[in-house]
């Protein structure tokens, strides 16, 4: 759980990303500032189009090109990693802060046997640390994920979807990184793998002693494994707050929407709602709250002016709606 008292290990302060493109710039992460306290899980969540990866990339500052920091820091243990050099840059990805994606079939080399993989990661870190000692790491790890060690031997194309996405946490966390950041790992299985894959990523976190960001547009997989949620939208985060406070009242009108489409088995729903309209086009300043025009709470000052975030007790929201408070 998040400790409030803790120091941050990831602080990230006023932080935009744009993406300049022939008709303009794109906006795609917009004065974000947000703290990650050790040991927490926070997911991120909010549509497609959000900036959800932009936000999730730029902390290993890692962006997409042409894509590029408008301004702001994040602080890793107190040190910009924005302002980091390659080299430095280069010793911290996987060793401090470690990243798993969507498509593990993709993240794989087809060339490679998982064994190789293995050595490879651990030896870009450590040039000095032998092959039999890397084997030998690689399967305690492969324990802890429930595959046997005679996999090491195998293909990517001789694993399931659901056995490739675990040698890529693997991979991830052979270092022991401080932080785990999965961006939509669970997209390309099915549900049932799905299940087994967020008890894995729980029990891994406690294991591990793990610090997890996990960005995911699906509300419900988040709330099984977080302590607190962002809510993004339009490169903007709308609402911060712990789980129970997102689910006993969102306090967004946006994060309002996005908990009517999250079935309920206890509610007599004959249909999924959906949200009407979609998100806004990102290039250039917004001039509004970004949500005013699917809003149904929508009033005149939404239309002009963009709400800030602001703090209610430990929880965050920017929405006019809670100008008098919530
Ligand atoms: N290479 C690029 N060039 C220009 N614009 C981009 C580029 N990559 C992303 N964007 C824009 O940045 C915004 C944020 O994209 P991002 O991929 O971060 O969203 P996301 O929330 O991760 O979406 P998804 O759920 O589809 O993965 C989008 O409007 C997208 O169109
Ligand atoms: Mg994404």
């Amino acid at each position: 759980m998040p400790d409030s008292a803790n120091e941050p290990i990831l602080d990230i302060r006023d932080l935009s990303i744009i993406y300049p493109i022939s008709i303009g710039t794109v906006h795609a992460v917009q004065d974000v500032t947000l703290s990650i306290y050790k040991g927490e899980v926070l997911g991120i969540v909010g549509e497609s189009g959000c900036g959800k990866s932009t936000l999730g990339l730029s902390i290993l500052k890692l962006m997409k090109p042409p894509g590029r920091i408008g301004s702001g820091s994040i602080l890793y243990k107190g040190t910009d990693i924005l302002g980091m050099d390659d080299r430095t840059l280069l010793d911290m990805r996987g060793r401090n802060i470690a990243m798993i994606f969507q498509n593990p079939l993709t993240s794989l080399d087809p060339l490679m046997s998982v064994e190789r993989h293995f050595i490879e990661a651990i030896q870009v870190h450590e040039p000095r640390t032998g092959v039999p000692e890397c084997i030998e790491r690689a399967k305690k790890i492969l324990a802890d994920l429930g595959i046997e060690g005679n996999r090491l031997k195998e293909y990517p194309y001789q694993l399931s979807g659901g056995m490739r996405q675990r040698i890529m946490i693997g991979l991830a966390l052979i270092l022991h990184p401080d932080i785990l950041l999965a961006d939509e790992p669970t997209t390309a299985l099915d549900v049932i793998v799905e299940a087994g894959f967020t008890e894995l990523l729980i029990r891994l976190h406690e294991l591990y002693n793990l610090t997890v960001v996990l960005i995911s547009h699906n509300l419900g997989l988040v709330a099984q494994m977080a302590d607190r949620i962002a809510v993004m939208y339009g490169g903007r985060l709308v609402e911060l707050a712990t789980v129970n406070q997102i689910f006993e009242k969102p306090l967004h009108p946006y994060t309002q929407g996005l908990m009517n489409c999250v079935p309920n088995i206890l509610l007599e729903q004959k249909e999924l709602n959906a949200m009407p309209g979609s998100p806004p086009d990102l290039v250039g300043e917004p001039t509004a709250c970004p949500f005013a025009p699917r809003c149904p709470k929508a009033m005149d000052i939404c239309r002009s002016r963009v709400p800030p975030l602001k703090d209610y007790g430990g929880r965050r929201t920017a929405c006019w709606l809670y100008e008098g408070g919530v």
